[in-house]
């Protein structure tokens, strides 16, 4: 293959706006034919876009028909109304795939378009199980069902899977949300140094009594538990007695594992309605519609929604009926078993923030991170990876760019051609904030380094200097010898943040394919693009 470099298509698009990068190069394509690219090309702010393309970004004319083709609106980077924008005239499943967070992550036990069909044919009747599009999600899902002219289906508490009603076909035992087993806490260890901003952790479980097994690649879900302090604060804000009786639990026990406290849902604020009167009525009634009436509709977790309207006292029953069940998290899979019999390794940030001088805590993150002890019991299960695997072929090169817990898998994946010896190279690009407090796993690394496993190392800190220098960056600098290992038939993985950084190295790809491997933007697109068909470049991203 020739090695002539081509510059890369400069950008005439904000970052920030909702486009992949297929669509980014086409859209770029058709600016450089609109405008001269001699003296330079600055980007176009959002509003020029806007003008430029309305129905993509502010809601006008429909989408150019080249964008139209294959669910334009699976992306998840892109907001939720441009995405029901793009999907607007469309098919009912259409639209109500438009409506999910477009990770494909599995966390509802489909990918978006299985649980948008499944919704359509009323297979599947729940609508609040897209954990990363929330509320939104399932405001938008709640209205679309309607058009199937039966009434939206209630919340229904599963976390206690013994009292659920499964409506999908239940699997084996221990191998999807609807059918948990119980494994063992075994430990955790802080992956950051002290002095960190962050608070990453390492979390084994022991699977000895579960029965369970894995592959590199899959995922792993949890059923947390609340923070009981929370718990303790919501019993008072509603003055219930705590073993008031919930369908044969206690009040106490249903608020600690059955529901989850995190946003307020719709239905709570409809409650609220019917409790109170005047002004608070009509802001209850506001909230309850998606308005936001004071303006802190959007850190209203089911504690502040309680105190914001004090003194209501709602029946126990009723409040709980209110809210939406406690769903589980998944993690992906950070060792190999063939490394680690008995064992699943998990590497895990710990969520924390503060909303007006409160702590809210990520549920999942920190119940591993802090709440559950060596020994526990908790329920959990293997949620199997769709397309993120190893090549089937040990002799295959592999490129992995995981930053921050997004190296999880690819330790995983390191320790399994490890135990395989597989011969094929591996070059792994991490990144995080600081070498010195950041630096996960060092001595394995450091070690598999030494010993040639890790053909390459290559590492980028964003907060060690004055410039910001993320993975994709580090890609861009070793373009030449990556376009070689793309060349000799490398299978590449992107695992992480899925909204900003997966957009980022997929744009630095393609970059990197056409200036080292000599093609026009346009073919370095179609080249990316053929190596997701091909199964050579995989994503794990949420
Ligand atoms: C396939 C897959 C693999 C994953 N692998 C991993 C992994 O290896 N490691 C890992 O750590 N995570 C991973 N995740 C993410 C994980 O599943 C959880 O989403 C994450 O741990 C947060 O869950 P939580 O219950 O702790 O937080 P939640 O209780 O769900 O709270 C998170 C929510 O809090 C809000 N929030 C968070 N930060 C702020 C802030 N600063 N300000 C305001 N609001 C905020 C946001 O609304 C956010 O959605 C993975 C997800 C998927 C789908
Ligand atoms: N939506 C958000 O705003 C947001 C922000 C952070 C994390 N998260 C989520 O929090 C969870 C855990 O995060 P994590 O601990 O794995 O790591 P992380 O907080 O996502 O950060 C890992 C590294 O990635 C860098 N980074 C930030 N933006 C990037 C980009 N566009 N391209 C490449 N690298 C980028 C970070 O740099 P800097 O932080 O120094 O810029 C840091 O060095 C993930 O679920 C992630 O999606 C979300």
């Amino acid at each position: 293959m020739s090695m002539t470099q081509r510059p890369p298509m400069p950008s005439f698009l904000p970052e920030s706006a909702p486009f992949t990068v297929e669509q980014r190069t086409w859209l770029d394509g058709l600016f450089a034919g609109l405008f001269s690219l001699e003296g330079g090309v600055t980007p176009l702010s959002t509003e020029q876009a806007a003008k430029l393309l309305p129905g993509l970004l502010d809601g006008g004319a429909a989408a150019p028909a080249e964008l139209d083709d294959g669910a334009p609106w699976h992306d998840p980077a892109m907001p939720l109304l441009g995405r029901m924008k793009l999907a607007e005239g469309r098919p009912l499943p259409r639209r109500l795939m438009a409506a999910m967070a477009q990770q494909d992550c599995g966390q509802c036990g489909y990918n978006c378009q299985d649980y948008a069909a499944a919704l359509s044919v009323r297979k599947e009747e729940r609508l609040n199980l897209c954990v990363p599009g929330g509320k939104d999600t399932a405001r938008m899902l709640k209205q679309l069902y309607a058009e199937l002219g039966v009434a939206p289906p209630a919340a229904r508490a599963e976390a206690a899977p013994a009292q659920a009603t499964p409506v999908v076909p239940v699997s084996a035992a221990g191998r999807s949300r609807d059918n948990p087993v119980y494994a063992t806490f075994h430990s955790r260890y802080r992956l950051n140094k002290p002095g960190s901003e962050k608070e990453t952790w390492h979390i084994e479980f022991d699977l000895a009594e579960s029965g369970l097994d894995y592959t590199v690649g899959d995922s792993f879900g949890i059923y947390p538990a609340n923070d009981a302090a929370l718990v303790d604060a919501v019993l008072a804000a509603l003055e219930a007695p705590p073993d008031f009786p919930i369908g044969g639990r206690t009040l106490r026990e249903t608020l600690t594992d059955g529901v989850s406290l995190s946003p307020a849902p719709d239905m709570l604020f409809q409650l609220i309605s019917y409790l109170t009167g005047g002004d608070r009525r009509q802001k209850a009634k506001a909230l309850a519609a998606g308005q936001d009436p004071d303006g802190d509709a959007g850190v209203l977790d089911v504690l502040a929604a309680l105190q914001k309207f004090p003194g209501i006292r709602p029946d126990p029953e009723a409040f709980i009926e209110s809210l939406d069940p406690l769903q589980p998290r998944v993690y992906s899979i950070s060792s190999s078993l063939k490394r680690n019999p008995g064992r699943v390794s998990l590497t895990v940030d710990a969520v924390r923030y503060e909303v007006e001088k409160r702590t809210r805590l990520g549920v999942a993150s920190t119940f591993l991170g802090s709440r559950v002890s060596p020994g526990d019991k908790i329920r959990v299960y293997v949620q199997k990876a769709q397309h993120f695997a190893l090549p089937a072929d040990p002799k295959v090169p592999i490129i992995m760019i995981g930053p921050g817990t997004g190296m999880a898998p690819f330790r995983a994946f390191l320790q399994e051609r490890m135990a395989t010896k597989a011969p094929g190279r591996n070059w792994l690009f991490f990144g995080h904030q600081r070498s010195d407090y950041d630096f996960f796993y060092k001595d394995e690394l450091v070690a598999m380094r030494s010993t040639g496993l890790l053909s390459r190392l290559t590492l980028a800190w964003s907060r060690d200097g004055d410039e910001k220098i993320y993975v994709q960056d580090r890609m861009r600098d070793d373009g030449r010898d990556l376009w070689a290992w793309l060349a000799d038939g490398a299978h590449i993985y992107v695992c992480g943040d899925a909204t900003r950084m997966a957009k980022d190295v997929e744009r630095a790809l393609v970059d990197v394919i056409a200036q080292h491997g000599a093609r026009s933007p346009s073919e370095a697109v179609k080249f990316v693009t053929e190596l997701k068909t091909q199964g050579r470049f995989q994503t794990d991203v949420y």
